[in-house]
């Protein structure tokens, strides 16, 4: 039985995201008993809880493989590529990418759309020669620059991009292709959310905490070929994608109950019809929301044409007169939460608004803001 919520929220948070309420029951169900057919009731149970079986026991292994298989069947992640679930977010592929992909003698190539990149950036400087081939920083980072031209990177390790910029609401309308060069994206917070050109992709990395799931698993999909490179430096046994790719994602004891719900994720998005639909549905979404703020006075999108992100809206009240504006954005954050809607405050580094609109948002909650967002500014 269901046990109901005390409140009904509209979670726009940038993650840990909304999910959807049947992969919180399913969740549930498993954390009281995890079924060895999956969730049929006629399959026989465990006697085990997700949360307190061995990682190495067969209910389980059924649970990471599905997992795996579902990636590529679902996600469309190519078979050349392995699958893995590993731990310590998607910050820890900011050290792990040059760790592991650096080669002697070749520079690690980076385009700069903002803080996340930018941290990536930081990280690969602090394990060797890095180079920024590209970067928005100049315009506030509210575009995708234009892609280089190959020679700016031809001699590098790898060239690495940030597919969806979180914080600004900027997206890589596709995946380029970056020839010879390994690309490696940092796909957090647009994985599964349009299809997308994955075998462009050397290396895709991505938190499970927006598309996928709760924290603490994170996606990553190597190209096989890349997992035999010889990096530039030392790389710890445990920070090498090679250990992890063996007994793929039971090198230690995983995020269990993780990757449970990055399965139960993956099967609910296989049930809404897979990526393709869900396409639709999140064009619909933003399309929606992006015509309210540019019909809007009082609104300003920081995102431009061309460069907007479907799951990230992110906007100031740039109408107002500037001594009002942060007070009137204290005032909407203020009115929207006793509406119900929660999460739309803009990162602290950018400030203003920011809608999170991922896989499980659903249209209608998308459409209350609307009319929120115009009553806002009829009463302004
Ligand atoms: C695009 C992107 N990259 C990296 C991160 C950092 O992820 P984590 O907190 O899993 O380390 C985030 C977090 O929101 C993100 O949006």
């Amino acid at each position: 039985m269901t046990a109901a919520r005390s409140r009904t929220i509209r979670n726009f948070s940038a993650g840990p995201a909304i999910l959807p309420p049947e992969v919180f029951e399913r969740a549930a169900e498993a954390v009281r008993e995890l079924r060895l057919g999956g969730h049929d009731p006629a399959q026989p149970g465990s006697g085990m809880s997700i949360l307190e079986i061995s990682h190495r026991s067969p209910p389980y292994d059924a649970v990471t493989k599905g997992a795996e298989e579902l990636c590529h069947a679902v996600l469309g992640i190519p078979r050349s590529h392995q699958v893995l679930f590993l731990q310590g977010g998607a910050s820890l592929q900011f050290a792990m990418v040059p760790m592991n992909l650096r080669v002697e003698g070749k520079p690690a190539a980076y385009i700069d759309t903002g803080a996340w990149s930018t941290k990536a950036i930081a990280e690969s400087e602090l394990l060797g020669p890095t180079v920024v081939v590209a970067s928005s920083k100049e315009t506030g980072f509210d575009r995708i620059p234009a892609m280089p031209a190959a020679d700016r990177y031809a001699g590098a390790s790898y060239l690495h991009i940030t597919s969806n910029n979180t914080i600004y609401g900027t997206e890589w309308s596709e995946i380029p292709d970056a020839g010879d060069v390994p690309l490696v994206v940092d796909c957090s917070s647009d994985i599964g959310a349009r299809p997308v050109a994955l075998e462009r992709i050397g290396l895709g990395y991505a938190g499970a905490q927006k598309n996928l799931g709760p924290s603490g698993v994170t996606l990553v999909f190597i190209r096989k070929d890349l997992l035999a490179r010889k990096p530039a430096g030392v790389v710890p046994k445990y920070l090498r994608y090679s250990t992890h790719a063996k007994d793929p994602s039971l090198f230690n004891t995983p995020n269990t109950f993780g990757v449970l719900v990055l399965k139960l994720m993956l099967e609910w998005l296989k049930g809404q019809g897979g990526v393709e639909a869900i396409a639709a549905r999140n064009v619909r979404k933003a399309e929606r929301l992006y015509a309210c703020l540019d019909a809007s006075a009082l609104c300003t999108p920081i995102a431009k044409v061309g460069s907007r992100s479907l799951m990230n809206v992110s906007w100031t009240l740039g109408g107002a007169p500037e001594g009002e504006r942060a007070a009137l954005t204290k005032r909407f954050l203020a009115e929207a939460e006793a509406e119900g809607f929660s999460g739309l405050k803009g990162h602290r580094s950018v400030g203003g608004l920011r809608a999170s609109i991922y896989n499980a948002f659903p249209e209608e909650g998308v459409d209350e803001l609307v009319a929120f967002i115009r009553e806002f500014e009829r009463t302004a």
